[in-house]
């Protein structure tokens, strides 16, 4: 055990196991109980709670001291370990069976009333409150059990990377802008004004390289940062378990990636079966609206659009007409409790989600059909293989609207009906994704994932001509609905970088200017190379059982990117800003609260 014996000499889970020894235990008041004259103290280490009494005969001056001890004062004891009386014993704590009585007491730190209980869990305190007081809030169990499994995680994850050969080596965090599509973070230099850093969306183009030096195996425990708007499953500075591999298709990867997640979970007791089923984005995106199903139920869309073409109703002829589909959902269980009000409710949801509107269909006990629009759509529970009880919902739209629209239904009304087993973990790989995507707004083709990413060797061909068909090499990991990983194969064949390049409308002086270092690298001997990273805390987040990536990091921002904490972000001096030749033009924030 660490520490000097002045302040122990056992963690207070050990010392259940020295039973009849005189041991020296340290931590935290957890607990107090008077009982007419004896005193009963929880004290908590990091390794648990150890009950400690005090007799008012047996040590009146160690019983008088803990007289004035406060909840969370820091104190050290010493005593006897013996055991409890059977009716005594607390079964719920691993140490119930024994107790202290202490001879000796010492307070090392007396502390202030504390803004929230660390003993009762019962009651949650607002984030805000919780992540200003982290180290606080870190005292409680749930708290401490999540960043201790976190380094479990890291540990498994290094033990089966370093079996297999690969080298751990850090890249810088004061960089060049990476494109992975988010905006960056900049820092301004003093030593060059007017020029800036930015700090890495991910070692992304770093790990490149590093199979251009010839590393073959890289891995690293990597902080990434983007300037994206947040939800629970993103921050703004994040962990990746960043890895990249030489002479590897996208099989060696995935095969790799698999072994990591199992040992993953093998510190959680989970069994974690492969290899993982792989899907095509395009089948994802039909079966299930989305890049990221949830396997863990099914509920899959289906297609009606043929037999929607040939109903009297208006609507559904006119999309199928106008070349868009009529997709929908059968929902086990849900139609009888499914009342006009809530058809209607369902549609107002469809419609913020983007879709012109919903149909709802419920199949009665006797076969019959309950809706708004039921003498359109006769022979529709046969046809999607809904039963009695079920509910049926339809979009009509074009095909990107329905299937995103009810993508999202799937998932919220598997919530919504209890239709997601408990304890249930299922990983995919998503792979084959397009190349590129259409933006809209800029009118021209971006990459989906990175511009180094490998075209599908079928597909080399249709670059100049028909990029939006063009399947790419990347592929990503998703667990339970939520993607914990992504990665590819990358361009190494200057030809192939040069064209993908021409399609995303980057010319070669462009090329030059943002990335010409890598550009020169892959020109002076680079070998076919991929890789991946897995988000270390959306994988901890799921094994944890949280709902939230905040409750898996020490020291979290909140939802709009500040840490209650240390007050971060915060003004700075002016002389700092004219050191760094910067001028802010914001309205001067308002006073600290
Ligand atoms: P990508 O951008 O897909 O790939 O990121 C990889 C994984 O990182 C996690 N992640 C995040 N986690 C928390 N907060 C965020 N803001 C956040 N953004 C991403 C996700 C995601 O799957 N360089 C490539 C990898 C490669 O090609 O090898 C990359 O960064 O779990
Ligand atoms: P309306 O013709 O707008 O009165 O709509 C009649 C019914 O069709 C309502 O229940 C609408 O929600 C539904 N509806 C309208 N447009 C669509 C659509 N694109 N897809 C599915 N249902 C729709």
């Amino acid at each position: 055990m660490i520490g000097a014996a002045r302040y122990r000499t056992h963690a207070a889970a050990d010392a259940a196991h020295a039973v009849g020894d005189p041991v020296r235990v340290a931590g935290w008041v957890h607990r107090r109980r008077d009982h007419g004259g004896v005193i009963f103290i929880d004290l908590r280490d990091r390794s648990g709670i150890l009950q400690l009494v005090f007799h008012p005969e047996q040590a009146p001056e160690a019983h008088a001291a803990a007289e004035r001890l406060h909840l969370e004062d820091v104190i050290s004891v010493e005593g006897d370990v013996v055991r409890r009386s059977d009716d005594t014993v607390n079964p719920r704590i691993p140490t119930g069976e024994v107790e202290l009585a202490v001879r000796a007491l010492e307070r090392l730190s007396e502390t202030e009333p504390v803004p929230f209980s660390v003993e009762d869990e019962s009651t949650e305190p607002s984030e805000e409150l919780r992540l200003t007081y982290r180290y606080i809030d870190m005292r409680r169990p749930r708290r401490l059990a999540a960043l201790e499994l976190r380094a479990r995680v890291v540990r498994a994850m290094r033990r089966v990377l370093d079996d297999a050969g690969f080298l751990e080596v850090e890249t810088p965090v004061l960089t060049r802008s990476t494109p992975e599509g988010a905006r960056d973070f900049l820092v301004p230099s003093r030593l060059s004004q007017g020029e800036w850093y930015a700090l890495p969306q991910s070692p992304q183009l770093f790990k490149q390289l590093l199979m251009v030096g010839g590393l073959e195996r890289y891995y690293q425990i990597a902080r990434c940062f983007r300037d994206e708007d947040l939800r629970a499953d993103r921050q703004p500075e994040f962990t990746q378990l960043d890895v990249e591999a030489s002479f590897v298709e996208p099989g060696d990867i995935e095969d790799l990636t698999e072994a990591v997640l199992v040992a993953c979970f093998a510190e959680v007791g989970i069994d974690l079966p492969t290899p993982f089923p792989r899907m095509a984005y395009a089948e994802a995106m039909r079966r299930f609206g989305t890049d990221r199903p949830d396997l863990r139920f099914g509920m899959e869309i289906l297609d009606w659009t043929e037999a929607a073409g040939r109903t009297e109703f208006g609507v559904f002829r006119s999309v199928v007409e106008g070349g868009g589909v009529v997709r929908g959902l059968v929902v086990p269980g849900a139609g009888e409790g499914t009342s006009r009000k809530d058809g209607d409710d369902l549609m107002a949801e469809a419609q913020a989600l983007g879709a012109k509107g919903l149909v709802w269909v419920a199949v009665q006990e006797d076969g019959s059909l309950r809706s708004p629009v039921a003498k359109f759509v006769g022979g529709i529970a046969t046809d999607l293989g809904a039963a009695p009880g079920d509910l049926i919902t339809l979009v009509a739209d074009s095909e990107e609207v329905a299937s995103d629209v009810l993508g999202t239904l799937r998932v919220r009304f598997a919530e919504r009906h209890g239709l997601v087993p408990d304890g249930a973990w299922a990983p995919v790989w998503v792979e084959e994704f397009p190349l590129v995507g259409w933006n809209a707004d800029e009118d021209r083709w971006d990459p989906l994932h990175h511009p180094f990413t490998a075209p599908h060797p079928d597909d080399v061909g249709l670059i100049a001509t028909d990029a939006g068909s063009v399947r790419s090499l990347a592929y990503d990991v998703v667990l339970n609905g939520l993607e914990i990983g992504g990665g590819s194969i990358r361009i190494h064949d200057q030809a192939v970088q040069a064209a993908v390049f021409d399609a995303i409308g980057i010319g070669p002086d462009d090329a030059e200017d943002r990335f010409g270092f890598l550009l020169r690298a892959l020109r002076l001997g680079a070998p076919p190379h991929g890789g991946i990273a897995l988000g270390l805390d959306r994988l901890v987040m799921l094994l944890a059982g949280e709902r939230s990536i905040r409750d898996v990091i020490a020291f979290p921002k909140t939802a709009t990117g500040a840490d209650p904490l240390t007050g971060a972000p915060a003004g700075v001096d002016d002389a700092q800003l004219s050191e760094l030749a910067v001028r802010s033009v914001a309205p001067p924030p308002a006073a600290d609260s």
